[in-house]
C-alpha cells in the first residue's frame, strides 16, 4: 500500500498480539504493534485481544477510543495534513483547507470514500517560518499554495 501499511491479516495480527503478551507488554503495546503494521485495528482483533489479555470488549474499546492514534478503519492510501495553527493561519492555512474542500469535497478530518486520500488538520509542525505548512504522506511540505496542492492531488490520484 502507498501509505506503507500492509493489508489486514488475521494470522499476522494474532502473531503480533501473542508477541506483545509473551514479552510481558501491555494491551497498549499490542495495539501499537497492530497499528504500526496495518495502520488500524480491525474488529477481528478484538476477540483475540480479549482472550490474550483477559480483558472485556468494553475495556479494550475503552483504550482504543481514548487514544487518537488507534483507528478502527483502514487509513487512506495518502494523507494530506494542513497546519491550522496560528502562524500558518496568518499566511493562508485556513484558505488552503477551504481550497481543498472545494477541490475534493472533503473537510479536514474526512477521507474520500474510495480510500485514496484523507485530509487532516495538524496544529504546528515546527515549520512556522515556512508556512503555510503541512505534511503529505508524512513528508514535510512548506510554502504551500493552491497550485502546489492541486499538483499533489493530481499526483496522488495516479
Ligand atoms: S503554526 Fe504551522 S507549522 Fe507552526
Amino acid at each position: 500500500m502507498a501509505n506503507g501499511f500492509v493489508h489486514w491479516g488475521d494470522k499476522q495480527a494474532l502473531m503480533l498480539i501473542n508477541q506483545s503478551h509473551k514479552a510481558g507488554e501491555s494491551l497498549t503495546h499490542a495495539l501499537r504493534s497492530l497499528t504500526d503494521v496495518f495502520g488500524y485495528i480491525d474488529e477481528r482483533a478484538i476477540t483475540p485481544l480479549m482472550q490474550t489479555f483477559a480483558l472485556s470488549r468494553a475495556e479494550i474499546l475503552g483504550v482504543t477510543s481514548y487514544y487518537d492514534d488507534f483507528r478502527d478503519t483502514p487509513p487512506a492510501r495518502h494523507v494530506i495534513r494542513l497546519c491550522q495553527a496560528e502562524a500558518c493561519q496568518a499566511v493562508g492555512g485556513r484558505e488552503l483547507s477551504t481550497h481543498l474542500f472545494a477541490k475534493t469535497g472533503l473537510a479536514l478530518g474526512e477521507a474520500a470514500k474510495n480510500g485514496q486520500v484523507a485530509l487532516e488538520a495538524v496544529y504546528c509542525l515546527g515549520l512556522c517560518a515556512n508556512g503555510p505548512a503541512g505534511q503529505i504522506d508524512d513528508k514535510p511540505a512548506v510554502h504551500l499554495d493552491a497550485a502546489i496542492l492541486d499538483a499533489k492531488l493530481a499526483e496522488l490520484d495516479q
